[in-house]
């Protein structure tokens, strides 16, 4: 597998008042827009959905990574695909049937991708692994940006890297909370190739130039990495 390093700024983190701006600030260097829709059930905290979504839509051309905390998120597929997804992660934990579910994301012709929780084993996502574009494992429970990243859950991302070479999958490994140029060297060498990051990057006086640290960094870390062990 040889994927390139992919950041993905988390707009929760970003000024929501001036919300297309704070995104224009990162297109040129970031890979994607990671938006965290969050229902206050599934997680403690509610922040935007579909309408935001579409009305950013026209701010940048950078695929949007639409991350669903909430439950039952099959009957919020279509509509987020209408406003402009080109990536839907579901949560494992979130949805009873989720076989169906990435079915029915797929069938709408964009990506799936299907995220864990910190305490929720690799086991829960084995069976789909072949259905999805990603997988997202958090390293903080989700609902708040800011978070200090629980390295534990990296054996997670060490464990799903092994899987999908040995099912000779091809798909993306994204990690989520607490990614700053301090942690992603290790997610890197974990075998992610997806970072998600907020505050590090719209908490920095130029977001753009935080995006480029995160990239070199990881890149630095894939690059000391032997051959065999790298995934990017
Ligand atoms: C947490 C969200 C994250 C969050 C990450 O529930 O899923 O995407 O924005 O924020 P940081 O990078 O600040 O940990
Ligand atoms: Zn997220």
């Amino acid at each position: 597998m040889y994927a390139l390093v992919k950041i993905a700024p988390s707009i929760l983190s970003a000024d929501f008042g001036r919300l297309a701006e704070e995104i224009k600030g990162i297109s040129n260097e970031a890979d994607m827009v990671h938006i965290d829709v969050m229902d206050g059930s599934f997680v403690p905290n509610i922040t935007l959905g579909q309408p935001v979504t579409r009305c950013i839509r026209q701010a940048t051309d950078l695929p949007f990574d639409v991350h669903l905390m909430i439950f039952n998120p099959e009957k919020h597929i279509d509509s987020f695909a209408d406003a402009g997804a080109d990536i839907i992660t579901v949560h494992a934990e979130a949805s009873i049937h989720l076989h169906r579910t990435l079915q029915q994301i797929r069938q709408r012709g964009i990506k799936a991708g299907v995220a864990i929780n910190p305490a929720t084993p690799v086991c829960a996502v084995e069976n789909v692994l072949h259905m999805v574009d990603m997988v997202l494992v958090m390293t903080v429970n989700p609902g708040f940006g800011g978070q200090s990243m629980i390295v534990e859950a990296l054996s997670k991302v060490e464990a799903i890297t092994r899987l999908v070479r040995k099912k000779g999958l091809d798909l993306d490994i994204e990690v989520d909370g607490g990614i700053t140029d301090e942690t992603i060297g290790a997610a890197v060498r974990a075998g992610a190739n997806v970072f998600v990051a907020g505050s590090y990057v719209f908490g920095a006086d130029c977001p753009g130039a935080a995006v480029r640290t995160l990239r070199t960094t990881a890149l630095a870390a894939a690059k000391s990495m032997s051959s065999t062990q790298r995934t990017i």
